[in-house]
């Protein structure tokens, strides 16, 4: 029976939902997805690093670099498939225009300054605050950003168009790394603070 239904006339409290189910089973799934793609990411890193630094081998998968290849090209396809459908929605229904825009800098500033001094609300978990409608839309395009890059490293022959258009092969590598590190930099901030913020997590879960 729907919360319409039990509480009649006074629905609108009661069955708001704040995250619909595509958003919370494609947000779900892209976090699994990307976990592996970071994890697998980094053990490809170690067979050619980059730089000065290698990525200690427990927080790497797939062991080697073909089995982390394997790992990488597998969870690709679900990230990819399932980042379409969200994109697709978020434009569609409206959604990124209702949540993530306008974002304007006085608003990412002020917004800023609150957090700072723990000051910036969070009462209402259905309007977002100008630094998470930053951090979502940016991260969103990091992952198109990646995914882009990912295909000009993978494929170079095939897209050479596309290689091109990053600066060619070597330099595609160092975009895809720091979108890497910039995805994973916002996840330490979004976990975190999705930790701090419980009921955030719940609606993110249950939908309420
Ligand atoms: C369509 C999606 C993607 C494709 C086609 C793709 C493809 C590739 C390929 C071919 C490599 C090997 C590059 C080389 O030989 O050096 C690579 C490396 C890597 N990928 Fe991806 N990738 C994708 C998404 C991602 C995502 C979502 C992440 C993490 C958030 C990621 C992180 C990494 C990292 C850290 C490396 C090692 C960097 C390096 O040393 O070059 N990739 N990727
Ligand atoms: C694995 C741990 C993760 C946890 C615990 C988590 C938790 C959450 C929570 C609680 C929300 C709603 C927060 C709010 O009200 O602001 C949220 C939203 C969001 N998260 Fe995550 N998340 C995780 C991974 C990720 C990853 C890997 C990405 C992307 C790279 C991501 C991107 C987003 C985006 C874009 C939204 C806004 C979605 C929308 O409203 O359409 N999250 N996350």
């Amino acid at each position: 029976m729907s919360a319409e239904a039990i509480v009649g006339g006074n629905s609108v409290a009661t069955s708001k939902v704040i995250h619909p189910g595509w958003v919370r089973i494609t947000h779900w799934i892209n976090a699994i997805a990307i976990l592996v793609m970071i994890g697998s990411g980094w053990q490809i890193y170690n067979a050619s690093p980059l730089f000065k630094f290698e990525f200690s081998k427990q927080i790497t998968l797939g062991g080697w670099l073909a089995g982390a290849l394997l790992w990488h090209f597998a969870a690709m396809w679900v990230m990819v498939i399932n980042g379409i459908v969200y994109v697709t929605l978020g434009l569609l229904t409206g959604r990124f225009r209702r949540k993530l825009l306008p974002i304007t800098p006085s608003q990412v500033l002020a917004d800023a300054k609150a957090a700072l001094t723990f000051k910036l609300a969070h009462d209402d978990l259905s309007h977002y605050n100008a630094l998470q409608k930053l951090l979502y839309s940016g991260v969103i395009l990091c992952g198109i950003v990646i995914v882009l890059s990912g295909i000009a490293i993978w494929k170079p022959v095939q897209f050479q168009e596309l290689t091109t258009l990053f600066g060619g092969y070597d330099f595609a590598r160092y975009v895809h790394f720091f979108a890497m590190a910039a995805i994973v930099g916002f996840l330490v901030v979004h976990v975190a603070l999705a930790l701090l913020v419980p009921k955030s997590l719940r609606a993110m879960v249950t939908g309420k």
